[in-house]
């Protein structure tokens, strides 16, 4: 197949006529960025409903490998099983000991440390390690509980309730993106947290926008031109923009240059590009032609949350016995921390409860797309369908839509 002469050969027309060009954005209020009730909603009517992307398959590649994942007051297990991989909500069954703390790891069985029960690396109960065997125990019963799982390119989504959106319609043009970065092949060489004492969508509006790369990131600014840059209008709940790469660098790392090949459906046009996608809510991809990131933001409370980001390259290029990602990790890990403190003082700025929100710039239209999306999510109740989602009328307990979501399921497996 011929290449592409750009990413915009592939995806839909541009339109030039967006309102936003004519008049900007602005922020929203002190209650959409710090309030309970916003946080409440957003767990229960996103977190809690729709699919979220939650890890790559190269961290699952063998049998028996998992990751953990902490969503809400949640925490979910992912674990490749005989049939692939599967999701599961990481309690035991038995008294509710989260079974596993670790990121990740590989393991045939999993112990639960409190009264020895094992499961297999399917989920079901294997033994009570002979600690009981009561006559009106049933094993089957008493197995991990499963949360809905599919892979698409390369990425591991899940949902807790059984009303999400349609998963492929919702993920849009990101396919286009996704093929011509080989994204279901790359490897994941590096995996860190960051914690973050800010709202979640002050960071992801802050990974979305390079508007502040001169102030903050004085290597970054030095590699990538931010006044080279355009926001896309792509169809799904997807947002995105592109910046290029200076003359002379070839790579966005501390060197700047890399003796990495350019991944080969990269579109010419592209080679000197960074696509920044969103899967909404949450998730950005930085598509470089030599290697791709991923960024999650993962709210814990209005004030709180968590980057996961994880940096992948092509096996053709991580089989070299010379393969380093150093430099490229090297100039994100700092830009990250630079980044985690614009966020937290601008958390700290608008929680004065007398915040006025100003203008935003043509640079900034992807912070107005998410906010927009977010409010739109959030106004939108879905009919009641007995998922999560009552979690935030219900108040008391129930913070988070995947506490709900977990005793529904209960009760399901119960019944
Ligand atoms: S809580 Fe896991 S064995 Fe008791
Ligand atoms: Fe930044």
């Amino acid at each position: 197949m011929t290449r592409a002469s750009s990413m915009f050969e592939l995806i839909s027309e541009q339109d030039e006529e967006r309102p936003y060009f004519e008049t900007g954005g602005t922020g929203r209020s002190h209650e959409f960025y710090t309030g309970e009730e916003q946080h409440r909603r957003e767990m229960a009517r996103i977190y809690g409903r729709r699919w979220l992307p939650v890890d790559h398959v190269s961290r699952l590649k063998e049998k028996g490998a998992y990751s953990t994942l902490n969503i809400g007051t949640g925490s979910v297990l992912l674990l490749h099983g005989d049939d692939g991989i599967q999701a599961y909500h990481n309690y035991c069954r038995h008294r509710g000991y989260k079974l596993v703390e670790e990121a990740t790891g590989k393991r045939q069985s999993l112990v639960c440390l409190y009264h020895c029960w094992v499961y297999d690396r399917n989920g079901k109960l294997k033994s009570l390690n002979g600690t009981y065997l009561d006559h009106f125990f049933e094993k089957e019963k008493n197995g991990l509980l499963p949360v809905r799982t599919e892979v698409r390119y390369g990425v591991v989504f899940i949902a807790f309730s059984d009303d999400a959106p349609d998963l492929d319609a919702s993920l849009g043009e990101f396919g286009e993106f996704a093929r011509v970065y080989e994204l279901a092949d790359l490897e994941c060489v590096e995996a860190k947290d960051y914690p973050v004492a800010s709202n979640w969508k002050l960071v992801a509006h802050n990974v979305n926008e390079s508007l502040h790369f001169p102030t903050a990131h004085k290597d970054l600014h030095r590699i990538t031109d931010f006044d080279d840059a355009g926001t896309y209008d792509l169809k799904g709940d997807i947002v995105g923009a592109w910046q290029s790469i200076r003359g002379g660098y070839n790579s966005v790392s501390m060197t700047g240059r890399s003796g990495r090949e350019p991944m080969r459906l990269v579109p010419e046009a592209d080679r000197q590009k960074i696509n920044w996608i969103t899967i909404l809510p949450n998730l950005l991809f930085g598509f470089t032609a030599d290697y791709v990131m991923m960024q999650w933001v993962w709210p814990e409370s209005p004030g709180t949350c968590f980057v996961r980001h994880f940096w992948l390259f092509h096996p053709s290029e991580t089989a070299k016995p010379d393969f380093s990602h150093e430099a490229v990790f090297a100039l994100w890990d700092k830009a990250n921390y630079e980044d985690w403190e614009m966020c937290e003082r601008t958390h700290r700025g608008l929680s004065n409860p007398l915040w006025a929100p100003g203008q935003l710039s043509l640079d900034e239209e992807v912070v107005s797309q998410i906010d927009s999306w977010v409010a739109a999510e959030c106004e939108d109740a879905p009919e009641s369908s007995g998922a999560a989602v009552d979690g935030e009328g219900a108040t008391e307990g129930s913070d988070t839509a995947v506490d709900g979501e977990g005793a529904t399921e209960a009760r399901k497996t119960a019944g």
